[in-house]
């Protein structure tokens, strides 16, 4: 069985966030958009995951005005966003008044394709995210449809089996899903097994299977290569400028590879390599102001060894060296899979795999197994993240937050309706409904946004006076 393989570009979203501190800027997006929508992608990625907040927090945009201006510019194709479930954009449970309102939002802005998951893979956590998506889909103005892509957040360990996979796969479908997303965001599937979960899910679930890895260890292309022989029907890949390392593997070489078999993407690579002259310049400035580290683009083959992230390990390099106990580095290394056990299995991904790795530390370095412990690591036991994939064991539970009460609803169960008083609270800058989502999201960094925008139109409006005045301003 042979078919044709779709590719999501990624260069407008993860491929900067992992190599380059997200900061690629709509100026440096917009000139080459037009050529982008030609290529016959299956979607563009381009919002969603850090670029809202960098938007608001480091490049003075307003990333509602930069989703807007990216559909715009990209008619013909769908574009993609990643959410982080009843997370949003942020990095706590949000009411589900927000999250409803904040698909809205998206939706009727352009976005097409939404790729929902929960760091702990606890399907309440999407659920109100992929109840929202149904609920709104025909709010979509593009013609291009909208898509509920629900994800699995993939890890090791030894109850992240096939059939755990495929298991949360069904339930997600049965959700409302439309496509499910094998998401493995450090690099850790391997190419022989990414063939038999791959053809497991095609097995087991009646959707397209799209395909989401890191080149960080060097295993990408050939986890794509599997993935393609046991039918998967989309992979995620970035221009060569800024494919490959932290980031997706490259787009061009997975062309020129399909090129002419059954899986042939069908995708022109000399036109996709004249897009990509334009991405070497961004990648350059990026470089130069110091957010492309050439560190990022070398292999680290960590990840395969201690099947942890790479970036969970060069964290507690740091932390044991500021500890000064350097010396220590083996003992917390074979202390790490003890936490993650201890606490569930969380899969290791931001922020679980900090917790844990900060107290492995901790409870080497004290010398004694959680004699101190991190307040996030009470939130887990606590259940304020959601369902753990195991139950954690009663005396470890005792252990870490003594008799203090658990919560077993889903998290955002406990938080009621948001949305009115984030209005009110910001009545005197909203300029656009959407104004009140970036503040429930980012509140001090949207507002610091919002006192930048009023008072670059009041200078402008001054400017604009001298204009009248007969005083041309020299910038104009
Ligand atoms: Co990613």
């Amino acid at each position: 069985m042979t078919k044709k393989v779709q590719l999501t570009e990624t260069i407008l979203r993860d491929a900067h966030q992992s190599q380059a501190a997200t900061r690629m800027r709509i100026d440096e997006m917009l000139p080459v958009a037009g050529k982008l929508d030609e290529v016959g992608y299956y979607s563009i990625e381009c919002w969603g995951g850090a670029t809202f907040d960098s938007c608001l927090r480091f490049l003075n945009e307003d990333p509602w005005e930069r989703l807007r201006k990216l559909r715009k510019a990209m008619p013909k194709t769908k574009l993609q966003m990643l959410l982080r479930g009843q997370n949003i954009l942020g990095y706590k449970h949000y009411a589900d008044d927000v999250v409803d309102e904040f698909v809205k939002k998206s939706i009727q802005n352009g976005i097409n394709v939404i790729r929902i998951f929960d760091a702990l893979n606890d399907t309440r956590n999407m659920k109100a995210c992929i109840d929202a998506i149904l609920k709104y889909k025909n709010e979509d103005k593009s013609g291009l449809g909208v898509v509920c892509e629900a994800t699995l957040c993939y890890t090791v360990s030894e109850v992240h089996t096939r059939e755990y996979f495929v298991n949360l796969a069904k339930e997600l479908v049965a959700m409302g899903a439309d496509v499910i997303c094998l998401k493995d965001m450090a690099n850790l599937l391997l190419p022989y097994e990414t063939y038999e979960l791959v053809k497991a899910l095609k097995e087991a679930v009646d959707c397209p299977i799209h395909l989401h890895t890191h080149n960080t260890a060097g295993t990408g292309n050939m986890i794509y290569i599997k993935a393609i022989e046991a039918g998967v029907d989309i992979i995620d890949t970035a221009l060569a400028p800024m494919g490959n390392g932290t980031s997706q593997p490259a787009t061009e070489p997975i062309i020129a590879t399909l090129a002419g078999t059954p899986y042939d993407t069908g995708l022109d690579l000399g036109y996709v390599t004249e897009i990509a002259e334009h991405f070497k310049g961004v990648a350059e400035r990026l470089t130069k102001d110091g957010f492309l580290n050439k560190k990022a683009l070398q292999t680290d083959v960590k990840g395969l060894i201690y099947q942890v992230p790479g970036g969970m390990l060069s964290n507690l390099m740091n932390q044991l060296k500021e500890a000064n106990a350097m010396d220590k580095y083996d003992e917390v290394l074979a202390e790490v899979p003890r936490v993650r056990a201890d606490l569930g299995y969380p899969p290791l991904v931001t922020p679980s795999s900090q917790i844990v790795g900060s107290q492995a530390v901790l409870n080497v370095l004290s010398g004694e197994r959680y004699k101190m412990v991190t307040k996030e690591v009470k939130g887990i036991v606590r259940g304020e993240y959601g369902k753990l994939p195991v139950e954690i064991k009663p005396d470890i539970v005792k252990k870490i937050i003594g008799d203090e009460e658990r919560i077993t609803c889903r998290p955002a169960d406990n938080i009621g309706p948001e949305l009115e008083k984030y209005r009110a609270e910001i009545k005197e800058y909203i300029e656009q409904e959407e104004d009140v989502l970036s503040y429930a999201l980012f509140p001090q960094v949207a507002l610091k946004f919002f006192k930048y925008r009023q008072a670059n139109k009041m200078n402008l409006d001054s400017e604009i006076g001298d204009v009248a005045n007969g005083i041309q301003p020299v910038w104009l």
